[in-house]
């Protein structure tokens, strides 16, 4: 058996219908919004990556010290076989923690960005001899189902990405992370933290504009798919913070009163000059709130780590 396989759990035309759904139900809506999975297609993969050295962007630096000082704690709480990442993109900071995980056998990652999950798997089944990797190109807020690999399994969901569901998708989804373990399987979770509303604006507004360029990058997305006319220059990036919900969005907002057509949806959809169109919603949390989630979803919060300076938490918890 080859070391590197990739599959998908949908057909390959299921994405195409997905984006029609979501983008006639997200452009018809009021306010308008896009939901941010369709950011990553190979250039918006890139961009993100790019998005992750920047200076402002603190937390992939962040999680990474976690994962690299707390490898082996990780390693000893979970003793899995099977590392499952959701989300994983380009698997980079995934290296310390199969550097620590010495027992993993089996790597499987899932990512909707075919691009991303290619990359990522070729280069570690070329770097760690003896790991398979089997990636997965799927929608992880779909019901996912996965390949029978060796127990005990541990879910790794890195990046904050859990931010980017909204409160009552996120407890959809964590009671669908529990139904794909065993009891003493566990989950590790990553969660940017409730902070100085200035640091976490600069951190999706930076100043070199890539994070512009990668929240933009969904009108082309829907521009190539649709043929749609999105202008992206038409559009202004936004970052704000809502401090009654804890989370920050980013919008797109409409430099002039326009019209933007979307002939394979026989659609037109009107901007006033100023609209809004919501692109992604990122949640900041409280330990409190986390253990409070993971525990409605049958989850037991076992360790919470965060880095030196308490700006992003790492945490393991176990299914009852
Ligand atoms: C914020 S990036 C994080 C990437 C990486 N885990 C990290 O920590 O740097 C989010 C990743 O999740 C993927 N993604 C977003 N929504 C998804 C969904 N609904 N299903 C599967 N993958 C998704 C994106 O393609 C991207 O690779």
């Amino acid at each position: 058996m080859s070391p590197f396989d990739v599959s998908r759990t949908l057909p390959e035309n299921a994405t195409g219908a997905a984006l029609r759904a979501d983008v006639l139900h997200g452009l018809t809506a009021t306010p308008k919004t896009l939901p941010p999975k369709w950011f990553y297609d190979a250039r918006g993969s890139e961009l993100f990556e790019r998005i992750t050295e920047l200076p402002e962007y603190y937390p992939t630096r962040a999680e990474r010290e976690i994962l690299r000082t707390r490898g082996g704690e990780i390693a000893a709480a979970a003793g899995a076989r099977t590392l499952v990442e959701l989300g994983s993109g380009s698997s980079e900071k995934t290296r310390h923690l199969l550097d620590a995980l010495t027992g993993v056998e089996v790597y499987l990652p899932v990512d909707v960005s075919e691009s991303a999950l290619t990359g990522a798997g070729r280069a570690l089944v070329a770097e760690r001899p003896g790991l398979r990797v089997h990636a997965l190109i799927a929608d992880f807020t779909a019901s996912l189902t996965l390949p029978g690999t060796p127990g005990p399994r541990l879910v790794a969901f890195l990046g904050g990405t859990v931010g980017n569901l909204l409160p009552a998708e996120r407890a959809v989804f964590l009671a669908s992370v529990r139904a794909l373990l065993s009891p003493g399987d566990a989950l590790l979770l990553g969660t940017d933290l409730v902070k100085d509303e200035g640091v976490l604006v600069r951190a999706y507004d930076d100043t070199a504009g890539v994070t512009a360029a990668f929240n933009k990058n969904v009108l082309l997305v829907v521009n190539r798919e649709l043929g749609a006319d999105f202008d992206p220059d038409a559009f202004d990036h936004v970052a704000l913070w809502d401090a009654e919900r804890e989370w920050i969005e980013m919008r797109l907002r409409s430099r002039t009163a326009q019209t933007v057509k979307l002939p394979a949806l026989d659609l037109a959809v009107d901007f006033a000059a100023g609209e809004e169109l919501r692109t992604e919603v990122s949640a900041k949390f409280r330990e409190d709130g986390v253990r409070g989630e993971l525990a409605a979803a049958g989850l037991d919060l076992a360790h919470w780590w965060t880095d030196r300076e308490g700006r992003f938490a790492l945490s393991l918890s176990v299914a009852r």
